[in-house]
């Protein structure tokens, strides 16, 4: 294994519009056990050839490298992070680097098997995806009948000891009447709740504005409950709004469609075929693996993510705001990573 590169304090590394490198999403699999109609790819999903994924050598070694450029969290997604076998050694693995941040963002369906070891490994934090509350309608929307063991899994990540969330994408006829219910269920067991505004990520989603509860709305909703909100005023540059109940509870917006905030994106994303992608609708992507399979040596990689950095100008859901419907995540055909991405998989 590679000894890890001391921070390179010449490397002031900020993008075209002066966004810093500090945050890294990593796809461990393509691979998903739910069905969620707004993450639908375009046509049958053939699954990544096992030898195409990076092996949890690689990814700690990028990790390693992105680490001396100046990223501090770091969050695994998927498809499904937790059918990745034995996950629970490359956070381990990943702890010993020198992060602030260790999340993992999962469907929560096999997190009660698993939330004690992770925890025990390093991990920090996790969010959880649960749109609803309503067991039946789980199954009509994610072709999934295994709610509870979300619920168990929410559970045994609190028990655990990791800092827990809950994202729901709101959208407009299935879930919108249950905002309420999601908080008080956030109340309840001590989680604090995100409502994410439904995004237009192509594929055969189906996508359209009319589905799409906007901020306002979701506040409106709030207010008209619980009597007050108060913004929390931001201590970084996440994605999620915090707003204050008159109780104290607090509830995350992430206005992701009617508000984009490109302006302050600093993230990368690491495709679970090693393909560093600089935005979300990324039409850019640098081949991390191959870097890593032909032999380069760390400071060879850095080089080469910074100089990728510095040249970056994407503003995805900016430039998606303002011409919606064209399907930008499945035009990756440049790109050796398979176009038919879904979100998680680009680590959404
Ligand atoms: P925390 O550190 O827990 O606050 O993480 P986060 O706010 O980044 O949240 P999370 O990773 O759970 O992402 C929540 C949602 O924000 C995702 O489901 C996306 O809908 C949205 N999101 C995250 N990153 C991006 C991004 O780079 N671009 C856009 N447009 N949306 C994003
Ligand atoms: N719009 C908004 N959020 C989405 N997610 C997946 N697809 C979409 C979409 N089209 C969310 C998942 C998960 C997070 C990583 O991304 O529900 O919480
Ligand atoms: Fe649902 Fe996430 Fe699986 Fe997509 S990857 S089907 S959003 S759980």
């Amino acid at each position: 294994m590679t000894a890890e590169l001391t921070r390179l304090p010449t490397y002031s590394l900020t993008d075209q519009h002066g966004r810093p490198l500090r945050s890294l999403r990593i796809s461990v699999t393509d691979r998903c056990n739910m069905r969620c109609r707004y993450c639908m790819p375009e046509n049958e999903y053939v699954w990544l050839p096992r030898e195409s994924i990076l092996s949890f050598e690689e990814i700690d070694r990028l990790v390693g490298i992105f680490t001396s450029l100046g990223v501090g969290k770091v969050r695994l997604t998927g498809g499904e992070p937790l059918l990745r076998h034995d996950l629970a050694t490359l956070v381990a693995l990943l702890r010993r680097r020198a992060l602030d941040d260790l999340a993992l963002t999962t469907n929560g369906i096999l997190l009660a098997r698993y939330a004690e070891e992770l925890r025990a490994a390093g991990l920090d934090r996790v969010t959880v995806s649960l749109d609803t509350l309503r067991p039946a309608r789980m199954l009509e929307f994610a072709r999934s009948g295994r709610h509870a063991d979300i619920l168990e899994g929410i559970a045994a990540a609190r028990a655990a000891g990791l800092g827990v969330k809950v994202n729901a994408v709101v959208i407009r006829g299935y879930n919108d009447d249950e905002l309420t219910e999601l908080v008080d269920y956030g109340r309840h067991s001590g989680v604090e709740v995100r409502f994410i505004e439904y995004m237009d990520v192509g594929g055969a989603t189906g996508w359209s504005m009319d589905q799409v509860v906007s901020r306002a709305e979701i506040l409106a909703v709030l207010e008209g409950r619980y009597g007050s909100v108060e913004p929390i005023r931001r201590t970084d540059w996440a994605p999620a709004e915090r707003f204050a109940l008159p109780d104290g509870t607090a509830v995350g917006v992430i206005a992701s469609t009617t508000a984009p905030f490109c302006r302050t994106c600093d993230r990368g994303r690491l495709t679970a075929d090693g393909t560093w992608l600089l935005c979300l609708y990324g039409e850019t992507g640098l081949d991390l693996r191959e870097a890593l399979r032909i032999g380069s040596s760390d400071e060879a990689i850095a080089a080469a993510i910074a100089d990728t950095w510095r040249l970056r100008t994407d503003r995805g859901a900016e430039v998606r705001a303002a011409a919606p419907g064209r399907g930008i995540l499945y035009q990756l055909d440049s790109l050796r990573a398979d176009p038919r991405r879904e979100m998680h998989t680009r680590g959404g």
